[in-house]
């Protein structure tokens, strides 16, 4: 079937397979492999992208559902690589960057989140990263970078 959306302020137009999801199509047939595929179970947030500005579970996003949709991903947040959003660098400052898996999907929570609370609280940020699982290490630096992410805008 076909598929018209808006990824990453790309008109896209796509032949699609029923039942695929939406995370198959950004990877396998737009090659934006930023967003990474964890559990492929709706549980671990590691393949967040928003959806007309809203996190979503791309895993388990049906594509023909998102017809119409803006889709946006980790490979738009920040201006270019060597210039990334202030979320970004505060998550470096404060050491809060993680693995390759969980990394993109966090970001892309969190930036939805800055986006409608310039200055969330810890309860607010614990919310929003509710539906991000990383077992390896702690929430504390990602928190503080969101923290100070909200400071740079005071
Ligand atoms: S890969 Fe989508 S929620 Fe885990
Ligand atoms: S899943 Fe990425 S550091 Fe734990």
């Amino acid at each position: 079937m076909k598929l018209s959306l808006t990824v990453n302020g790309r008109q896209e137009s796509l032949d699609v397979e029923v039942g695929t999801s939406l995370l198959h199509v950004l990877r396998e047939q737009l090659g934006l492999t930023g967003t990474k595929e964890g559990c492929a179970e709706g549980e671990c947030g590691a393949c967040t992208v928003l959806r007309d500005g809203k996190p979503i579970d791309s895993c388990i996003m049906a594509a023909h559902a998102c017809e119409q949709s803006e889709i946006t991903t980790i490979e738009v947040i920040g201006d270019s690589p060597d210039h990334p959003s202030e979320l970004q660098n505060c998550l470096v400052e404060s050491g809060g960057i993680q693995c390759g898996f969980c990394t993109p999907g966090f970001v892309m929570v969190l930036t939805a989140l800055l986006k409608v609370n310039a200055a969330p609280t810890d309860a607010e940020i614990k919310h929003a990263l509710a539906g991000n699982i990383c077992r390896c290490t702690g929430y504390a630096q990602i928190i503080e970078a969101v923290i100070a992410t909200a400071k740079t805008h005071q």
